[in-house]
């Protein structure tokens, strides 16, 4: 049996870094030798016990967290003609169950990887996809902001928020942005049109006539407080179920709201690389660290988060 190591977590929910057995890639599957592993919020949250819930992770198996994975191709399934050994790819395979991404090989769905392109760092690519995917899946995919279009993000400078910004901003939109205001200069390098610094100034205060919010944030009832920004026929989308309006606040402001769960999609992975290409989409890496110091990467996540996203590197 061939093995490998692994960030596995125990049952107090400590991590530490030890061998297991490697992963072989079924029919329709690639193997990836893992060079970088993006970290994020769900990663501390299902290691706390919370979403997705453990009990997705089979019994007896070590838990390995983690979704976001770029690396090399090592070795494919049968039926797999998307990528042949060597390929670069990247992707956020499985979720919301396991992926076992904080680990040197994981397997993962040839559809749900795409193809970093040449000239990409690997540690971006890895750190992409699930914040990218969020970021896409909303503003594109739900919200379909258009040029022209006046876009507010609430909590714009972590792994999510640095990257809607920039979509937005590729979509044409005028971008409104919270952060604290250490982070105010970097936001808008990437593009930020207004920044609002949520530590002392209410949104509503700072923006009107909102086509769209994008709110991270999504804690003490700021999506309720983001309807009053939106115009009539605008859109709402929030990352927690719980934090959603009440029908009766969102039928009198005339607008629609949505909470979404991302997916795996290789088709904006591809779409989210070309951007990549042509310069307009940078991953900012706020915490780089080894695999095998992955705790302490947890910690700087919990702690408040740097600006950008959190990756471990492998090998
Ligand atoms: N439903 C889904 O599919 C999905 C997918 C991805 C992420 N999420 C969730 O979305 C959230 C954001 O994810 P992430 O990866 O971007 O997290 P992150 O990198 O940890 O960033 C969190 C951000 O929250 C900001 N923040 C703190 N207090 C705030 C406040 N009072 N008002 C506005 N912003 C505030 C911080 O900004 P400053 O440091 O500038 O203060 C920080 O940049 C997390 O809760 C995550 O679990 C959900």
């Amino acid at each position: 049996m061939s093995t490998m190591h692994a960030v596995v977590t125990d049952e107090d929910g400590r991590l530490g870094y030890t061998e297991v057995s490697r992963p072989e890639p079924l029919a329709n599957e690639v193997l990836i030798r893992v060079e970088a592993a993006g970290v994020n919020p769900v990663d501390w949250k299902t290691r706390a016990g919370n979403s997705p819930p453990r009990r997705l992770f089979a019994p007896g198996q070590p838990v390995i967290l983690g979704w976001d994975v770029a690396g090399k191709v090592e070795a494919a399934g049968a039926g797999v003609t998307r990528f042949a050994p060597g390929d670069r790819v990247f992707g956020m395979p499985k979720f919301p169950r396991p992926a076992s991404a904080y680990a040197e090989y994981v397997v993962a769905g040839a559809r749900e990887v795409a193809r970093v392109p040449d000239g990409i760092d690997i540690v971006e690519a890895g750190a992409l996809p699930l914040a990218g995917l969020t970021a896409w899946q909303a503003l594109v995919d739900t919200q379909a902001v258009a040029s022209g279009d006046r876009v507010l993000i609430n909590a714009a400078s972590g792994g999510v928020g640095h990257l809607a910004v920039q979509i937005a901003k590729a979509q044409g939109a005028e971008v409104w942005a919270t952060a604290s205001a250490s982070k105010h200069d970097r936001l808008r390098e990437l593009g930020a049109d207004h920044l609002i610094d949520h530590s002392t100034e209410r949104f509503e205060d700072q923006c009107s006539d909102m086509d769209a919010v994008l709110d991270l944030y999504a804690a003490h009832g700021s999506p309720t407080r983001a309807v009053a920004v939106l115009r009539a026929g605008g859109s709402l989308v929030t990352v927690s179920p719980a934090e959603l309006p009440d029908a009766a606040t969102l039928a009198a402001a005339e607008v629609s709201a949505n909470w979404i769960l991302v997916e795996p999609d290789y088709a904006s992975l591809e779409a989210m690389a070309e951007l990549m290409t042509s310069g307009a989409l940078r991953v900012v890496i706020g915490a780089q660290r080894p695999l095998a110091q992955m705790q302490e990467l947890h910690e700087i996540g919990q702690g408040g988060a740097p600006f950008g996203k959190l990756v471990a590197t492998v090998g």
